[in-house]
């Protein structure tokens, strides 16, 4: 008698696995995956963007997630979005904009193209990108080559409707701001883009990061 044995996998197995492979790939990982609004001290500084965030947001729309202040919980939120996402079996893409400037840089040796090529193509078409700390790399040395790569991604899922968050200490209302983060050329063509399509919200209160040593 042959020992055949066959797995048969329920609904619930099914759900997990999805779970598993969607969290792998949603660049979330170490502490950022217990950044969940369930696991958030709520208080009067965040309670509204909370509450809209779970309750009232279509997944869909852009938002631009801004406070000039360090540590009141921009990238918290954002990591919060992407669980969020990934418990709803949406694969959204979380990443720091100076990990995309430098995962782009380490590409150069490639003559072919091809993995700047594949990189840019994961940000541009991943069901909801969300890029941290928008504006921390910027312009360098007055070369606007990561201005160029930031536009493009923008403009592409501007295109083809795609969502995308961020999170940043820059105002993106302030034009001169935006020229000096992204230059003259893109800094006015992304502040554009941005202001058309994102619902602003504010951040506020103290550095949460002081309040956990005090
Ligand atoms: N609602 C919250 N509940 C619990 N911990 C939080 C919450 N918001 C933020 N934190 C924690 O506070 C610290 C600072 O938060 P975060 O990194 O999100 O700040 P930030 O606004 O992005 O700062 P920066 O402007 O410097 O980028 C982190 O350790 C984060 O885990
Ligand atoms: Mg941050």
């Amino acid at each position: 008698m042959s020992d055949k044995r066959v797995t048969y996998k329920t609904k619930v197995c099914k759900s997990q696995e999805s779970h598993r492979i969607i969290l792998e790939r949603s660049g979330l990982f170490g502490k950022d995956i217990k950044e969940t609004f369930e696991n958030a001290v709520i208080d009067d500084d965040n309670n509204e963007i909370y509450t809209f965030l779970q309750s009232e947001w279509d997944l869909k729309s852009w938002l631009y997630i801004y406070s000039r202040e360090n540590g009141n919980g921009k990238s918290y939120t954002g990591n919060a979005i992407a669980n969020m996402l990934v418990s709803k079996g949406i694969l959204p893409y979380v990443i720091r904009e100076v990990d995309m400037a430098s995962q782009v840089q380490s590409t150069f040796t490639d003559s072919t193209g091809e993995s700047e090529y594949a990189l840019m193509g994961k940000w541009k078409c991943v069901p909801v990108l969300i890029i941290q700390d928008f504006g921390k790399y910027g312009v360098k040395k007055d070369s606007e080559w990561w201005p160029q790569h930031i536009y493009d991604i923008i403009d592409h899922r501007v295109i083809e409707g795609k969502p995308l968050v961020i999170t940043s200490n820059y105002d993106i209302g302030n034009l001169e701001t935006m020229e000096k983060r992204f230059g003259s050329n893109h800094g006015p063509a992304i502040r554009s883009r941005l202001l058309g399509q994102c619902e602003v919200w504010n951040m506020f209160g103290a550095d949460r990061r002081l309040g956990a040593v005090s």
